[in-house]
C-alpha cells in the first residue's frame, strides 16, 4: 500500500506516497501527538496519556522507514520510535484543499428536504427487539433529522420507553417529560389549541435540548396534525437569494427568554443559523414566541438584519417546505432540535388531544448509531 516514504529536510514533515499514486504530508508534531505506543495511548480505552506539554517543542523526525505496510518514525530529540499503519494514515490525513463549506450541510451524513419527503416510519416493536431496525431508525434521524415511530404503548410516559432505545432523557423545569394539551390557564402558548409557527423547541437554553420527542396518547380533535420543516434547507435558500442576509443571521446573536413561572429566568443570546468554524451549517433557533429584543446587531444592519430573518420566516412557512402527518395514539416523532422545526395545526375543543413530549441529546444518539453500526457490521460478517 506504500510506494515511498520521505521526510524534509527540516525533519518538520513526512511525505508518503501510496502505491495508487495518492500522496500526503503530515506534519512531526501532529504524528508525535498521534503516537499509537502505549506510553502514549492507554491501550485498553484509547485515552490520551500525555499532554502537548510533554513533546519538546523542536521535535523532529530523524528517521522515516517502511515495515510490513508500517512506516516506523524515530522522533529526535526523544529518541522514540513509534510504528503507524499505512491503513491509519490513510484514514487519518488531512493533506488537501480547504473545502467551501460556507453554508453547505456535511452532504455525507445529511440530506435536506421538503415537502416531497416521505416521513421515515419505524415500528416500535421492531426497533425494540431488532438492532438492525434500530441502527435504521437513528441513522433516519441523522440523516433527515425526524423520523415517526407507530405502534407503541399508549398509556402514559411510554414516551421513555423509546428514549430507552437509544439513550436518556434530558430534564428541564418542565420535568422529565411534560403534557401537551388543553389548559385553561396556560402557562405556555404551547398548551392551548392554537396553531403554532414551525419552531424549534427551547432556543432560550445554552445549550439547547438536541432532540425532541412528541408522542400521542389520544388525538380525536379536529386539527392538531404535525408538520415538521428542515430548517437547514430554508437556510440554504436563504444562502442562494440573500447571502448578505444569511451573513447577518449566522454573524450575530439573537436572544431569546422564558420566564413563563416563578423562579425560571432563562436566557440565552445565540445566532439564529449557526454555523461550524469552516462555516457548515450546524443549526438553526427560530421561535417567534421565545424571541427577546435584538440588541448584539449594528444599527446600519438591523434593517437589513430583520429584511433577512422575515425571509427566513417565509422560506419556513413555505407550504412546500413542510412534512405533515396526524399522530395516532402509540405513535410519535423525534427531531433534531438543531435543525427541523415543528409546527402543528389549530385543533378545536371538540375531543381530546394529549402528547406527551420529552427532550434527549444527540450526542447519545449518535453514539447509539456508531456502536450499532460496529455491531450489525460484525453480525454481517
Ligand atoms: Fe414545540
Amino acid at each position: 500500500m506504500l510506494r515511498t516514504v520521505n521526510t524534509d529536510h527540516s525533519g518538520d514533515v513526512l511525505s508518503l506516497e501510496f502505491t495508487n499514486g495518492d500522496r500526503a504530508r503530515f506534519h512531526a508534531i501532529w504524528l508525535r501527538d498521534n503516537a499509537l505506543d502505549s506510553e502514549t495511548r492507554a491501550p485498553g480505552n484509547g485515552q490520551c496519556l500525555i499532554t502537548l506539554a510533554d513533546i519538546p517543542t523542536d521535535i523532529k523526525i530523524a528517521a522515516a522507514n517502511i515495515a510490513d505496510n508500517c512506516v516506523v518514525l524515530r522522533f529526535s530529540p526523544e529518541d522514540k520510535e513509534v510504528s503507524f499503519p499505512a491503513t491509519w494514515l490513510r484514514d487519518n490525513a488531512y493533506d488537501r484543499a480547504e473545502p467551501s463549506l460556507f453554508g453547505h450541510v456535511d452532504a455525507a451524513a445529511i440530506t435536506t428536504w421538503n415537502k416531497t419527503q416521505d416521513a421515515p416510519c419505524f415500528d416500535f416493536e421492531q426497533a425494540r427487539s431488532d438492532p438492525a431496525t434500530r441502527k435504521s431508525w437513528l441513522a433516519a434521524i441523522e440523516r433527515f433529522g425526524f423520523a415517526k415511530m407507530i405502534n407503541g404503548p399508549t398509556e402514559s410516559g411510554a414516551l421513555i420507553d423509546v428514549i430507552d432505545l437509544f439513550g436518556y432523557t434530558r430534564e428541564t423545569n418542565y420535568g422529565q417529560y411534560f403534557e401537551v394539551r388543553t389548559e385553561v390557564n396556560p402557562t405556555n402558548l404551547a398548551f392551548t389549541g392554537l396553531g403554532l409557527q414551525a419552531h424549534t423547541d427551547n432556543p432560550y437554553r445554552d445549550p439547547v435540548p438536541t432532540l425532541q420527542l412528541l408522542y400521542c396518547l389520544e388525538n380525536s380533535a379536529e386539527g392538531g396534525d404535525s408538520i415538521v420543516v428542515d430548517g437547514f434547507r430554508a437556510a440554504e435558500r436563504l444562502r442562494e437569494s440573500n447571502p448578505e442576509g444569511f451573513n447577518l443571521l449566522a454573524g450575530y446573536p439573537a436572544r431569546f427568554e422564558y420566564k413563563g413561572e416563578a423562579g425560571v429566568v432563562l436566557q440565552s443570546r445565540r445566532p439564529m443559523i449557526e454555523l461550524s468554524p469552516e462555516g457548515q451549517l450546524i443549526g438553526i433557533r427560530f421561535n417567534n414566541r421565545s424571541c427577546a429584543p435584538i440588541v448584539d446587531v449594528p444599527f446600519d444592519h438591523m434593517a437589513a438584519y430583520y429584511a433577512a430573518y422575515r425571509q427566513l420566516g417565509e422560506f419556513i412557512d413555505d407550504p412546500d417546505m413542510g412534512v405533515s402527518f396526524k399522530l395516532a395514539p402509540g405513535e410519535s416523532f423525534i427531531v433534531d432540535n438543531t435543525r427541523v422545526l415543528h409546527a402543528r395545526t389549530g385543533y378545536s375543543g371538540e375531543g381530546s388531544r394529549w402528547l406527551q413530549g420529552c427532550y434527549a441529546d444527540k450526542d447519545g444518539l449518535l453514539s447509539t448509531l456508531r456502536a450499532l453500526e460496529a455491531q450489525v457490521a460484525v453480525a454481517a460478517e
